[in-house]
């Protein structure tokens, strides 16, 4: 696309920057401040590319083109891997587990890495350092994911929009994002013609429980 060829150009720069430095002696008075410029333009231009595949995503889903490419996923695997990002990037943030092994379906993986992604990020930036709990169980031809904070909660006035497009519960709040999250969970899942349900009171958490058919249903319609 348009506009991710500016971002591949300048990542491929920054992988020679990021050579160069490597090669500088360390003697170089100015070698530390380069090297903190580096990571925040590497940060920033991560993020940036983050937002565009959002903007991106919900253009596809505008237009009926999210389509999915099904393959034999393990989502106990895939779910585990995951969270195991967030824990390694963040070690403050506690996140517990419980998945039952090899929970497999025909699924997109890279869009149901999305979901994951989404809710366990929601459950860290909104939880207010509360322990995350994600479990993981097969209910009979399905797949059940529940991703359950001890976090600031949503207020029931907000609840019926969480879903819907560049909604935010709160308004200006501290912690960023564009609302497009859980836009972009519910139409993925219902893609896979699955459903995502919310459970949430004010101050004491929030859980989401996403239901993923195991095989293929026809009547679906989303999928191109
Ligand atoms: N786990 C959660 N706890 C409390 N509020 C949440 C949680 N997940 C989502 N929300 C609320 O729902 C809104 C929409 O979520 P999302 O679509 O992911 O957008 P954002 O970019 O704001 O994270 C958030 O702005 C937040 O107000
Ligand atoms: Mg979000």
């Amino acid at each position: 696309h348009e506009l991710k060829t500016p971002i591949t150009a300048i990542n491929l720069q920054l992988q020679i920057l990021g050579r160069l430095l490597g090669q500088t002696d360390s003697g170089n008075p100015v070698k530390e401040r380069m090297e903190k410029a580096f990571g925040t333009f590497n940060r920033q231009v991560t993020k940036l590319n983050g937002l565009v595949d959002t903007l991106l995503d919900v253009t596809r889903i505008k237009n009926g083109k999210l389509s999915l490419e099904r393959k034999d996923v393990d989502l106990s695997s895939l779910v585990k891997e995951v969270v195991d990002r967030f824990t390694t990037t963040d070690k403050t943030v506690e996140i517990r587990t419980n998945l039952s092994p090899g929970v497999r379906g025909s699924w997109d993986l890279q869009r149901l890495d999305q979901v994951a992604v989404n809710l366990v990020s929601n459950a860290v930036k909104y939880g207010n350092g509360s322990q995350v709990n994600v479990t993981l169980i097969r209910e009979e031809g399905f797949a059940k994911l529940t991703v359950k904070d001890g976090g600031s909660g949503i207020s029931p006035d907000r609840l019926p929009y969480i879903f819907d497009r560049f909604e935010r519960a709160v308004e200006n709040s501290s912690v960023q994002g564009l609302g497009l999250g859980l836009y972009i969970v519910k139409q993925i899942v219902q893609a896979h013609g699955g459903s995502v349900n919310v459970e949430s009171r004010e101050n004491e958490g929030t859980t989401f429980v996403v239901t993923l058919p195991a095989v293929a249903t026809p009547a679906t319609g989303a999928e191109s």
